[in-house]
């Protein structure tokens, strides 16, 4: 084997050169400690053949129920039951310090921010230059299961990380425990920044009694906020899974219970323009002055029948 080795390697060299046998040589010429020199090393080569083992191989699989050095193992299923209880029990094991925080922003502007955007507030590039559909806002936005991004548990912001959701891949080839953890810091970082920014402000009363126009204005922010991440920019939804709001038969019929379907959320099949859905729709938390103004904007939009919500149609509409 040594010499088939050595012969090949004789027939690389160039032509020119004669190899010279004086200097071949299959035992070490000087012994230093014994037999540990590095010449005939003890320890095994991966998949030399042994006696040692039964199959007769050096490389053998790892003990079932041990795991390499550094890995983590995550317990939750990608479900949303493993969603639920990564939030209840998943807790960051970090303690969130200038360190933590410069290399979770490191890794998140490398993996996350050109979706989400530096700040969180989903302009990162890919969204700005593209028709991908924007993430919520981790400032402004809900979460698609329901609740403001802002009181999101950590352990719901990690599990998403390892597994993706929706439209968002999984990252956990990417990026190991520890990395997913600093990078959550980082967004709860953010996050409470942006918290205590606003908290100085004066809480302004809601206007309840808006004009029409006010109310497209304040409701095309609350539907980009909120409802485009499911019914489209265009309003058309995603065939199949999210229904149209642009001239939905099933809109356009009945308002209350639209108003209804905004302030309570909505299950079980429904047929819009002809296409079977039988997804979830969650509550999103608006206020009914909200309410009102998010459908004076879509009835005013997309060739829908028009007028106006008013308050007093939805102020009792939340069961
Ligand atoms: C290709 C674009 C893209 C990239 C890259 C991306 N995301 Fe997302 N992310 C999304 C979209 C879209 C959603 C909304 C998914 C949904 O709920 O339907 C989302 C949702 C989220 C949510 C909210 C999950 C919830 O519970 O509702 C978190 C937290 C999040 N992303 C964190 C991250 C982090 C951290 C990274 C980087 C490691 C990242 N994302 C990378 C597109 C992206
Ligand atoms: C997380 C995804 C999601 C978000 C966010 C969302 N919806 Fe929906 N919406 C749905 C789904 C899914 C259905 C259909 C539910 C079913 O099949 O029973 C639906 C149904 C509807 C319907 C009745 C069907 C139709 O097409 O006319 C209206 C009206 C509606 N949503 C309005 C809104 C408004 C307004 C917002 C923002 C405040 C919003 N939705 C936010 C997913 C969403």
């Amino acid at each position: 084997m040594i010499l088939a080795g050595v012969v090949t390697l004789g027939a690389c060299a160039e032509h020119t050169r004669e190899y010279d046998t004086s200097q071949q040589h299959f035992e070490p010429r000087h012994r230093f400690t014994a037999d540990l020199d590095m010449y005939e090393s003890p320890s095994l080569e991966p998949y030399q053949e042994t006696h040692l083992f039964n199959n007769g191989l050096t490389s053998q699989h790892p003990v079932a129920g041990t795991i390499p050095r550094g890995f983590m193992p995550y317990p939750y299923p990608n479900d949303t039951s493993g969603y639920r209880r990564a939030g209840e029990e998943w807790l960051n094991p970090l303690e969130s310090n200038a360190k933590v925080l410069e290399k979770g922003e490191d890794l998140f502007m490398k993996f996350c921010s050109h979706c989400h955007g530096a700040s969180g507030e989903a302009d990162g590039s890919v969204i700005m230059n593209s028709k991908f559909p924007p993430p919520p806002s981790f400032l402004e936005g809900n979460s698609s299961s329901g609740g403001k991004l802002l009181d999101l548990a950590e352990g719901k912001m990690f599990h998403t990380i390892t597994y993706g959701k929706n439209m968002m891949g999984a990252h956990a080839s990417q990026l190991d425990h520890n990395e997913r953890w600093m990078i959550v810091s980082f967004i709860k970082e953010l996050q409470s920044e942006f918290i205590e920014s606003t908290s100085d402000e004066p809480v302004v009363a809601e206007k309840l009694d808006m004009t029409k126009s006010e109310r497209i204005a304040a409701g095309e922010g609350i539907y980009m906020r909120i409802c485009i991440a499911c019914h489209q920019i265009d309003g058309k939804g995603i065939p199949g899974a999210f229904p149209p709001l642009a001239n939905s038969d099933y809109l356009n019929a009945d308002i209350d219970r639209a108003i209804k379907i905004v302030a309570n959320g909505l299950q079980g099949e429904i047929v819009v323009n002809g296409i079977t859905y039988n997804g979830v729709m969650v509550d999103n938390g608006l206020t009914p002055n909200e309410i009102a103004s998010v459908l004076t904007f879509v009835l005013n939009n997309w060739d829908n029948s028009g007028g106006v919500v008013r308050y007093e149609q939805t102020k009792n509409a939340r069961d």
